[in-house]
């Protein structure tokens, strides 16, 4: 029989590792959720999750709250902050706890992104491989790195690591994500009764670009985890195909009902900052739930340099995703599927009318 398997989804409440809790959980795993704020996994609670109210970058804290996991095995590092230095503690102090604590503690994954390839600072060399020299810019994924790789030389333990490109999900407690300022971006428009104009230059329209479920991604965090040969190595995934909004976008604004126009002059960030008082209408009008609408316009442009934004950057935006397949992991979804069936998702949901 094979062993039991429990994980600790250390920053569960996130974007990234509120659905990979969920994966989790349905798979049959027992799974210890660390965060500050309690995730609120699609469905309810499940009797095979448990939150761990911890703050991670006080030590003594953290393992105070955390010394009870004594039976993890798997540990899946999804804790996110704007700061270098604090996501270095986080991961440093979780490792130290399960160290300490879980004798049968068998592999970490760390959860990074394609800025690993230097992605938000300009153009990049594309597709990108894992095995591609480190470059000026990925700086704080080294330094964790590093920290990890250092810690397992010699231990029983592996590490491993998964680079998604952007993420398109929805948590409760972090919703701000490209599927659902999208889908925000075309309610409001719906709402003026203007055309679903893309909110970029004619360079981003036209770029190559990949995307990725968050289910998706969290299954594949779950796979390189578990499965033999994985152990010490990082993998590119995303959806599994490409796109340019070019060809995506009439697609998009048949959803909303509405006619797919080109570029537009406005930046996305000044045209959500000023639809603010529209959404807190829309919101009373169609009895939505509520949604930090007021986090969007920073959001979009985000770290990634002007003019580019998290929507779409005028260079391609691309990783070879080669490795994770001959791994063993074939899951694919199409992107155009994808922010379908998320829209209707976050219309059920009432996220958007
Ligand atoms: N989102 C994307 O599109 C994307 C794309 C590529 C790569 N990534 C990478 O994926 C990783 C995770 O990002 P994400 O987007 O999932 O982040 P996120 O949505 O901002 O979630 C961050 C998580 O970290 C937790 N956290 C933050 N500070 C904490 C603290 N002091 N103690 C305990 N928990 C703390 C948060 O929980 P509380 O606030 O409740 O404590 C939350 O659960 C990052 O390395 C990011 O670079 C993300």
């Amino acid at each position: 029989m094979d062993k039991p398997k429990v994980a600790m989804v250390i920053g569960a409440s996130g974007v990234t590792g509120n659905p990979l809790a969920e994966q989790l959980a349905l798979a049959g795993w027992k799974v210890y959720g660390v965060s500050r704020h309690p995730p609120q996994l699609r469905g309810g609670p499940h009797a095979q999750f448990h939150h761990l109210p911890a703050d991670l970058t006080d030590g003594r804290a953290a393992r105070a709250v955390l010394a009870g996991c004594t039976d993890v095995t798997h540990a899946f590092h999804c804790a996110n902050d704007a700061r270098p230095d604090t996501r270095l503690a986080m991961i440093g102090n979780a490792l130290d706890v399960i160290e300490a604590v879980a004798p049968g503690f068998a592999n970490i994954n760390l959860l990074q992104g394609t800025k690993y390839y230097g992605s938000y600072l300009g153009p990049f060399k594309t597709p990108a491989k894992e095995t591609d020299p480190r470059v000026p810019g990925g700086d704080f994924y080294y330094a964790e790195e590093d920290l990890v790789t250092g810690r397992q030389q010699g231990k029983r333990w592996t590490w491993t690591a998964v680079r998604p490109t952007a993420v398109c999900g929805y948590a409760a407690g972090n919703p701000v994500n490209l599927a659902t300022v999208l889908a925000i971006y075309g309610s409001l428009l719906r709402e003026l009764g203007q055309p679903f104009g893309f909110p970029g230059t004619a360079a981003c329209f036209n770029a190559l670009i990949q995307v990725i479920d968050a289910e998706l991604l969290a299954r594949s965090a779950i796979w390189v985890s578990t499965t033999a040969g994985c152990g010490n190595k990082a993998f590119n995934v995303s959806n599994g195909d490409m796109f340019r909004w070019k060809y995506m976008w009439p697609a998009l604004a048949g959803f909303f009902g509405l006619e797919a126009a080109g570029p537009q002059p406005y930046s996305l960030k000044q045209f959500l900052s000023d639809r603010q008082p529209l959404w807190q209408a829309m919101t009373r009008k169609y009895s939505l739930k509520p949604f930090p609408f007021e986090r969007t316009p920073d959001w979009v442009q985000g770290s990634f340099s002007p003019p580019n934004s998290r929507l779409a950057c005028e260079y391609d935006f691309i990783s070879d995703t080669l490795r994770v397949r001959q791994s063993g992991f074939s899951e694919v979804i199409d992107s155009e599927q994808m922010f379908r069936g998320m829209f209707e998702r976050f219309r059920s949901e009432k996220l958007i009318p």
